[in-house]
């Protein structure tokens, strides 16, 4: 049985930070943020949102768009990693806050669980529900998976130009709409890392910048030769001489903390799949620079990373081949338009892949190209840390469900905040009832109990 993406809803909260008005503020150059991490906008929450309630927001929206009734969804589940509560799960929430739309118990026989594991778990949530499907579990009745986030990092930090907030919930069944994933070759790498973590108690994480960059390479690198493997193994891509797995993949969607993430995975993605071809002594000679090597072939991130000469010349190598015609052909045809939607409104965490693909299928559209059967491969990472490769193809309805998307009407009108505004909500110095911005047609948080006995219960309504 087949098992896809039947329909995407996002939900972005409408207040954000100007990325110039963020430099000036710090003191930096605003090219680097704008040009040199492709962050122009980061999305904010407001005193009175949270990640259950944009879950719910993006969830509302599916269900109202696809005039589903509770019956039709047989489980519900969302993967974060800004949880809540260690025990309760983030789908329990989301349960509380619909009900208050389709009545008492209207959802009481849609299970699910909260999933964690950094970015990445959205797309286990994703395997996970498709396989519920495709195991003939699902009787008919569709899943719905939501990946919701606030990413915040520490006032002045080297991560704080790359925060944002947002949730995508996605409809999956058995005869969707926009993709059928393909089965059987879905990959993945795991390995105990300490890139980005996040103790109990912090609401920030602790993070290894440049580490991560590196690990989410390597990490995504060897799913790709895992999917490679099971590609072939299972006649999916059947390789021609001189040919890569990436030429059997139209579009390429990468996690994206930042939007030039997604061009630096891309170019290390082709120099190893390139560097065996006969064509790569040519671009080679183009760049007039031979590929550099560390002194440590064998080493460890770290003795990459402080080789500071080999460090050097790679940088000076991948800034030139990112230049060459034929890293932008690749670049143009397969990534670009995924990478629009996440200079507007920064990393979502668990959810940057899927506003990608999001992205990358609207923007495609306005441009007139034709995705039937085409086919994306996603590349998904989490730190800690995990990544995972699968990929689909584009079925022949898609333009029935992608003609209504439009990222800049579907966040509504933004409201940009100052330095001032933006600091004392990340200092938490206001509180749920302080927010900025009133909304409408939309689930927020109204209050977090404080007494002992119920501390820590939320209460959210639905704002007419
Ligand atoms: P940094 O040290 O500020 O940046 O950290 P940099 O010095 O490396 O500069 C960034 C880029 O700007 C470079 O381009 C510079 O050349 C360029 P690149 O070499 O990469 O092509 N640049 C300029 N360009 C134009 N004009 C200028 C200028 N100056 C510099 N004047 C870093 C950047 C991303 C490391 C930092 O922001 C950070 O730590 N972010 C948080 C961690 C992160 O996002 N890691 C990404 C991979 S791990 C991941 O994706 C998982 C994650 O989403 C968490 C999860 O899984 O849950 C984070």
């Amino acid at each position: 049985m087949a098992a896809g993406i039947d329909d995407i809803a996002i939900y972005v909260p409408r207040l954000f930070v100007d990325a110039r008005d963020f430099a000036k503020a710090r003191g930096m150059d605003p090219d680097k943020l704008q040009r040199g991490l492709g962050v122009s906008q980061m999305a904010i929450v407001d005193t009175n949102q949270d990640p259950a309630c944009m879950a719910a927001n993006a969830c509302l929206r599916l269900i109202e768009r696809n005039k589903l009734s509770p019956k039709d969804i047989g489980r519900l589940y969302v993967a974060t990693e800004s949880s809540l509560d260690e025990s309760k799960a983030m789908n329990s929430y989301v349960i509380g806050m619909l009900e208050q739309i389709y009545g008492d118990d209207s959802l009481e026989h849609c299970g699910g669980i909260e999933c964690k594991f950094a970015c990445v778990s959205g797309s286990y949530a994703l395997y996970d529900n498709s396989n519920w499907i495709r195991a003939g579990e699902s009787e008919g009745k569709y899943a719905i998976v939501v990946v919701s986030d606030i990413a915040k990092y520490d006032l002045g930090s080297s991560g704080e130009y790359t925060q944002g907030a947002g949730a995508v919930a996605m409809l999956l069944n058995d005869a969707p709409r926009i993709m059928t994933f393909d089965p059987k070759v879905t990959s993945t790498s795991i390995k105990n890392e300490y890139d980005f973590y996040r103790p109990f108690g912090k609401e920030t994480p602790i993070v290894n910048g440049q580490y991560s960059n590196l690990l989410y390479m390597i990490q995504v690198k060897k799913a790709l030769m895992a999917y490679r493997e099971k590609a072939l193994s299972t006649g999916l891509i059947k390789l021609q001489e001189g040919e890569t797995i990436l030429d059997y993949i139209d579009f390429i969607n990468m996690h994206l903390p930042y939007s030039n993430m997604g061009k630096k995975a891309l170019a290390y993605l082709l120099r190893h799949e390139w560097r065996s071809m006969p064509y790569w002594k040519k671009i080679i000679e183009k760049m007039g620079m031979v590929e550099p090597a560390p002194k440590d072939p064998r080493g460890t991130i770290e003795s990459i990373l402080a080789d500071e000469e080999f460090m050097a010349k790679d940088h000076e190598f991948t800034k030139r081949f990112t230049q060459t015609e034929e890293f932008q052909d690749v670049y143009d045809a397969k990534l670009a338009s995924s990478l629009i939607a996440s200079r507007i409104v920064g990393n979502l965490y668990t959810a940057s892949l899927y506003m990608g693909f999001r992205s990358c299928l609207e923007f495609e559209f306005q441009k007139g190209t034709d995705l039937e059967g085409k086919r994306f491969g996603f590349g998904s990472y989490g730190s800690g840390s995990s990544a995972m490769v699968f990929s689909g193809v584009i079925m022949p309805t898609y333009k029935e469900v992608v003609k209504d998307m439009n990222l800049e009407s579907e966040i509504g009108d933004r409201v940009k905040i100052s330095l001032e505004k933006y600091e004392e909500i990340h200092e938490n110095k206001r509180g749920p009832n302080e927010n900025l911005i009133d909304s409408k047609k939309e689930f927020v948080l109204v209050g977090v109990a404080n007494t002992s006995e119920i501390r820590g219960q939320r209460t959210y309504v639905f704002k007419e």
